[in-house]
């Protein structure tokens, strides 16, 4: 602990400013945690640890606004001199340190009171973790390797929000600190890689990962109703056609079995399979006995096959059933799903086939002990849901509110936080902890931005702005300090750096 100077006129019990010691400007920096001892090193009425922001250097000399002596004598050439520089740091205080932890602070600091810098040994998260049911992120405060960052382990399942703009490290961010530390709290982890990019190539080669391609899982025959809805534009609005699909789908998995069974090597199980469900569908129609509802369907009906292509059924051909899928969380602690190679509405049904049998085993009463890692949220949840988005939305904000009880963990991954970057506001609410990296300007302002998360705690959009890769403010329900921390992270192999 170092003696680094004392606090200012105009302190509150929530606030205070720091006044530096001589030189110290130079080397102590924003977010570096701090000790107030309030009233002074005799008899101090409490110990308060807080972070400092929002720096600030002084020199009423230099006014940029008046002409003043020092001013002429500066632009004449002259050094000005700094002996009336007073510079100083706002100091949020994060809470009382206790015995039992951290308790919010409620006397007003005292002006004069000696401010200390924690120190690598004083090891200050520590004091916040104490009392608390917790565990350790693989992650540290940003410039202290040693001090790493606790966790409420209570509140994982109370879900978690990760947001950056591209490229502001979110992927290994989840890779590298959240995945591990879901396991060490005894979930199995479910990753949905949207592209296949972002996990696939780091996990693959993994004897503990289970790693499956989204075209081998097999759709429940709703999802996949949903699919050809909306792959035909509603099945050009026409009740019959719809009926005609519909009555196909029953059964699919084993009309799907039975196409690959035959045509083994020969023909594309694909162009059988689009044959059988056109012929169902025409049959269907010409059953139809008025006339004009019967020509406007067939209408309607060629209309869809022309748009639809025995291509657009690959991805909706897998037999892997989800229960098979989730079965094999028996034997690995990660399950990966590839959802490249496939278009967005088979993803979205793959989607939600898998969360509605979460939600059904949830339902009858079951923890499941699941975190569910979903990279590029916004295409299942975005600002304006659209179509087969409308049910995955929902979905997501379901399982989100059961799974709080059921040990279900939601980590929800976008590059925006609101608006058409960011995720849905009613999934957006059930997130309780989040991790802001450097963020689009559109985020900056505004209601439910990262800023109206932060600025109460003196981190300002310019500091957002220009975060590093990798460095993100850890807010919320799984933090123990109720201020927010800038935490960082070292990926493998990249220790010596
Ligand atoms: N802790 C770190 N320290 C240094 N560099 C890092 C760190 N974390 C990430 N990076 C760098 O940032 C790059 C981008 O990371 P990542 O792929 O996780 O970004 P992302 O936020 O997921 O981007 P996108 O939105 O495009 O998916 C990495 O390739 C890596 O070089
Ligand atoms: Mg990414």
């Amino acid at each position: 602990m170092k003696f680094i100077g004392r606090i200012a006129d105009g302190s509150t019990e929530t606030t205070a400013r720091l006044i530096l010691l001589k030189d110290l400007e130079r080397s102590i920096s924003t977010e570096e945690l701090v000790i107030i001892k309030n009233g002074g090193d005799e008899k101090p009425i409490n110990q308060i640890l807080g972070v400092l922001r929002e720096g600030l250097g002084k020199n009423e000399f230099l006014s940029y606004t008046a002409y003043r002596p020092d001013v002429a004598y500066m632009r004449h050439g002259g050094e000005p001199s700094g002996a009336r520089e007073v510079y100083s740091f706002m100091i949020k205080p994060i809470g009382v340190v206790t015995e039992n932890g951290i308790e919010p602070n409620k006397i007003i600091i005292q002006p004069r009171s000696p401010v200390y810098l924690q120190e690598e040994d004083d090891r200050p998260l520590e004091k916040i973790a104490k009392g608390n049911e917790i565990l350790w992120m693989n992650a540290h405060l940003e410039n202290h390797k040693t001090w790493k960052v606790p966790v409420l382990k209570n509140f994982i399942s109370y879900h978690v929000g990760v947001y950056g703009s591209t490229g502001s490290g979110k992927s290994w961010f989840t890779r590298y600190v959240l995945i591990p530390l879901y396991i060490t709290a005894g979930y199995r982890v479910l990753i949905l890689d949207w592209s296949g990019t972002d996990y696939v190539p780091y996990f693959q080669d993994s004897n503990e990962v289970e790693v499956t391609k989204i075209t081998d899982v097999a759709f429940d025959e709703e999802s996949i109703l949903s699919y050809f809805q909306d792959k035909t534009y509603d099945f050009s609005r026409n009740e019959s056609v719809k009926d005609g699909f519909d009555e196909f789908i029953e059964g699919w998995i084993e009309k799907v079995r039975a196409v690959v069974n035959l045509s083994k090597g020969s023909k594309d199980p694909a162009d059988v399979l689009y044959n059988q469900l056109k012929e169902h569908v025409e049959e269907s129609i010409n059953s139809i006995t008025r006339a004009d509802w019967r020509s406007s369907a067939q209408r309607a009906a060629r209309r869809v096959f022309r748009r639809l292509k025995p291509r657009d059924l690959a991805p909706i051909m897998g037999t892997l059933s989800i229960e098979e899928l989730l079965k094999m969380f028996e034997s690995k602690r990660i399950l990966l799903v590839d959802m490249g190679g496939t278009i967005a509405e088979a993803k979205l049904g793959f989607f939600l086939s898998l969360a509605k049998q979460l939600y059904s085993v949830m339902e009858s009463g079951n923890d499941i002990n699941i975190a569910l890692i979903i990279d590029e949220s916004p295409q299942y949840a975005p600002w304006e849901p659209r179509g087969i988005q409308g049910e995955t939305s929902e979905m997501i904000k379901n399982l989100a509110a059961l799974g709080r009880k059921r040990m279900l963990n939601l980590t929800l991954i976008a590059q925006g936080i609101k608006g058409e970057i960011g995720i849905n506001a009613s999934v957006r609410r059930n997130l309780n902890t989040h991790f802001f990296g450097r963020i689009h300007p559109l985020d900056a302002s505004g209601e439910g931005g990262a800023l109206e998360w932060l600025s109460p705690y003196g981190i300002t959009a310019d500091q957002m702005l220009q975060l590093k890769p990798g460095r993100f403010y850890f807010s919320g329900a799984m933090n123990p300090s109720p201020v927010p921390l800038l935490i960082t992270y070292e990926p493998p192999g990249e220790e010596n750096e």
